[in-house]
């Protein structure tokens, strides 16, 4: 709506998309605070092992929940900025983030609610639901072999969360245009982009996630040409054109699935990658060049994966300290 209606004012099409793109970063984000690694030094000093603590106890118990909480700060992010809008409940007709249209795998949601407990017990109201999160996904890369880093804490939790503005969310389908726009708007860069889709090294996607390179791939060929033959062979005996298996799909990195290295670029560059998405990176010489150096570097992508994330952490839109993540205060 927003493009629609600038298109009408300005002719210029080139002029129209900039300005778009700017009032879009500012309606989705505002710059808070500086953050800092000892945020909470004073006010909740044990806050931070509280939260590993948390994590360690759910992973123990079941390996799916480092990738769900990579990408579920990862989506809260994407979304009115890091401000814990993806942890929030629908309440009454109003949905919200975590029951719109690409739900399928944000799951896990009880760990944050536990690391919140924990926290509250320590110091009631002073740590974010923003800023455990930001932990927990920190926890998740370093528990699952990833690197480890500080995290810049001082986030402030959101009062919104609607479904609707999922729609945000790049698409596995996008193309490296579409994706480049959505990280640049957030002011990621392309580096950015192909440092955080090594995220993709960990978890699990649903067939619908990647049903368009394997069956009816465009009106001459049924199957992506770019896909390894044997491997997108094995993904349509996963997810025939009429599936009936719920649940079924693939791992992103089919070799480590639930381990955080650099397999993901080194499958993406033998036609194993998943998605549309991951398939777009090689469709330019620079985002080319950074898949190749990341598959014969493992210390540089983790390297950029830290700075990345740093970055993307820093995306803000909050206001308050929620008491209970899933409701606002
Ligand atoms: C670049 C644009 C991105 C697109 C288009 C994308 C798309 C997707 C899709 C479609 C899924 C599978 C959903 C399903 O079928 O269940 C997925 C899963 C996942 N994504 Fe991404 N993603 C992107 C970026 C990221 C980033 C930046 C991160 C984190 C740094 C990330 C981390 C993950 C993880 C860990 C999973 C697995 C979740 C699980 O197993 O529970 N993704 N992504
Ligand atoms: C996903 O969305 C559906 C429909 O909006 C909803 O019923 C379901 O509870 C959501 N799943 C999660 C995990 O939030
Ligand atoms: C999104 O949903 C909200 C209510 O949650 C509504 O006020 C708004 O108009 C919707 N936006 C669009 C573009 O549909
Ligand atoms: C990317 O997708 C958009 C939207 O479908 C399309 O307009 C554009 O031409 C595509 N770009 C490339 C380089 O394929
Ligand atoms: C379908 O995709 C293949 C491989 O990318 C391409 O060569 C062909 O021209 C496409 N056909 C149509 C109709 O777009």
């Amino acid at each position: 709506m927003f493009h629609l209606r600038l298109a009408h004012q300005v002719k210029a099409a080139a002029m129209a998309s900039m300005i778009t793109a700017s009032l879009l970063v500012f309606s989705l984000l505002h710059l808070g605070n500086a953050l800092s690694v000892d945020y909470y030094a004073k006010t909740c000093p044990d806050a931070e092992r509280a939260v590993t603590a948390a994590v360690k106890k759910a992973i123990a118990n079941d390996n799916t929940v480092p990738a769900a909480l990579l990408r579920m700060h990862f989506h809260d992010c994407f979304i009115r900025g890091c401000d814990a809008s993806v942890l929030l409940n629908s309440k009454g007709g109003e949905k919200a983030e975590k029951d719109g249209p690409p739900n399928i795998s944000l799951h896990a949601f009880y760990v944050i609610d536990h690391a919140k407990r924990a926290v509250e017990k320590l110091c009631p109201g002073v740590v974010s639901c923003a800023d455990i999160l930001a932990l927990a996904a920190r926890d998740s890369v370093a528990l699952s072999g990833g690197p480890a880093w500080e995290v810049p804490q001082g986030r402030r939790d959101g009062r919104v969360s609607r479904a609707n503005e999922t729609n945000q969310l790049p698409a596995p389908t996008f193309n490296l245009t579409q994706l480049k726009q959505s990280f640049s708007q957030r002011r990621l860069s392309t580096k950015d982009l192909v440092v955080l889709s090594g995220g993709h090294t960990l978890g699990f996607a649903h067939c619908s996630s990647f049903q368009n390179r394997i069956h009816n791939f465009n009106a001459t060929t049924d199957v992506d040409p770019t896909l390894d033959p044997s491997f997108a062979a094995r993904l349509r005996r996963i997810c025939p054109v009429h599936n009936k298996v719920r649940n079924a799909g693939s791992a992103m990195d089919t070799v480590t699935p639930a381990v955080f290295d650099n397999a993901y670029y080194e499958l993406l560059l033998r036609g194993r990658g998943l998605f549309s998405s991951d398939e777009a990176l090689l469709t330019h010489p620079k985002t080319q060049g950074f898949v190749s150096h990341f598959a014969s570097s493992q210390e540089d992508f983790f390297k950029a994966f830290v700075k990345s994330m740093v970055r993307m952490g820093n995306l803000q839109g909050g206001e308050e300290v929620r008491k209970d993540c899933r409701v606002v205060n």
